[in-house]
């Protein structure tokens, strides 16, 4: 069939409705490299304060997951009221052995008053990077003043994306490194020589703690690991757990949490998710967005042991949909992809599978 006779009895001279602006892998590497990673992950910042400012208006709940012995998938839907945005990603942490990564995503941005998908975009690159930006957000509310040497443990793909958002939000200079693989340790070293860091990577998690003011945990494992325990953690700390997102799969000792003040996303989705599913479902926890807002305290002193309890929200999905589309027509980095169905006449979906199967009668019966 030609390109002819599948537009025929289509609006495709008409305002082109059936086209969705779609932002590759390929063009999110150039819309990143293009804006700068830095400048990215503060502006990308910039948009999830925004929306967390904002909290109430949107629609909030748990995302969806389907889980298997191996890992899961979810859905993460949001809606602002005008716009409505979801995210499939997925959670695999086996997936590295076989040449395939943990978490790959993509996602699309709607208008909620017509529901025309407005954006499909790639989401494994802007999870990382929207990820890391909270995370960021969150310790420059709760992270004590100067801090400026984070250890992470895990070096996996979200590992560089996590010191770089540090950098350009708190100006953390010096990293510890630990991962179990030591391969991943020099990945993420290599991959940060000439970012400006003082690197040193150790040997064990408890020789990456020392000194560090922030604990940033990101491994894989479906499973309770433990991979800070309490006596790790000294007085003043921020720990920025990222790794614990699932049911059943966390990454801190429990006497943490007892020493700590938690501070969460949603709270009903982070009970089911994240290092608090191991506490009573009171546990007394505050919402990031509170704290931004100024509705409730972060850090109260120097010694205070602060936890950013991170499973991943939908609305920094959202937001980061919304930070993309932004770029699109400054950029032009997209492409136009023909998704919609769009009969010249609304209601004959149908007629166009019969004209397209005819076009020359079509063409005839209009002349
Ligand atoms: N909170 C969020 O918003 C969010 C977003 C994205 C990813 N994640 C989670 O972050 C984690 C890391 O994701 P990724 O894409 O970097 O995964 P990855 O598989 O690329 O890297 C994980 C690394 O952790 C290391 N590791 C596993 N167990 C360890 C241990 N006990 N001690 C030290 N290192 C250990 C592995 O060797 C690997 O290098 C995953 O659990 C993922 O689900 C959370």
């Amino acid at each position: 069939m030609n390109t002819m006779q599948i537009t025929t009895g289509r609006r495709v001279a008409g305002a082109g409705l059936n086209i969705v602006p779609f932002v590759s892998v390929d063009h999110m590497m150039k819309l990143v490299l293009a804006i700068g990673i830095e400048r990215f992950l503060k502006d990308l910042a910039g948009y999830i304060e925004e929306d967390f400012r904002r909290w109430d208006v949107f629609d909030k709940k748990p995302r969806i997951g389907a889980h298997s012995a191996e890992g899961v998938i979810e859905l993460m839907p949001t809606s602002d009221g005008e716009l409505y945005g979801f995210k499939y990603v997925n959670g695999h942490p086996k997936n590295t052995r076989a040449g395939r990564q943990t978490v790959t995503a993509f996602g699309v941005l709607s208008n909620l008053g017509n529901g025309y998908p407005m954006l499909l975009s790639e989401m494994t690159i802007l999870t990382a990077l929207r990820t890391a930006a909270t995370s960021a957000l969150a310790a420059r509310h709760l992270a004590r003043e100067g801090a400026d040497c984070m250890a992470i443990i895990g070096n996996g793909a979200q590992s560089e994306f996590q010191a770089l958002a540090f950098k350009a939000l708190l100006g953390i200079r010096k990293l510890r490194l630990f991962d179990l693989d030591a391969g991943a340790t020099r990945k993420c070293a290599r991959n940060l020589a000439g970012e400006g860091f003082e690197i040193v990577s150790c040997q064990s998690a408890q020789e990456a703690v020392l000194g560090a003011d922030i604990i940033t945990t990101v491994t894989a494992d479906k499973q309770r690991a433990t991979i800070v325990t309490d006596n790790m953690v000294g007085a003043g700390v921020h720990i920025n757990a990222v790794g614990g997102d699932s049911p059943g799969k966390t990454e801190l000792h429990r006497d943490i949490l007892a020493r700590a003040d938690i501070f969460v996303e949603y709270t009903p989705q982070t009970r089911i998710e994240g290092e608090i599913q191991q506490l009573a479902s009171d546990h007394p926890v505050t919402e990031l967005w509170q704290v931004i807002t100024g509705a409730a305290v972060g850090r109260r002193d120097r010694q205070q042991v602060t936890l950013f309890d991170s499973v991943g929200f939908a609305i920094e999905d959202f937001s980061a949909l919304r930070y993309i589309r932004d770029q699109l027509a400054r950029t032009g980095l997209y492409q136009g992809l023909d998704l919609l169905a769009d009969p010249d006449d609304p209601r004959d979906l149908f007629g166009m599978l019969v004209r397209a199967r005819n076009p020359a009668q079509h063409a005839a019966a209009r002349a």
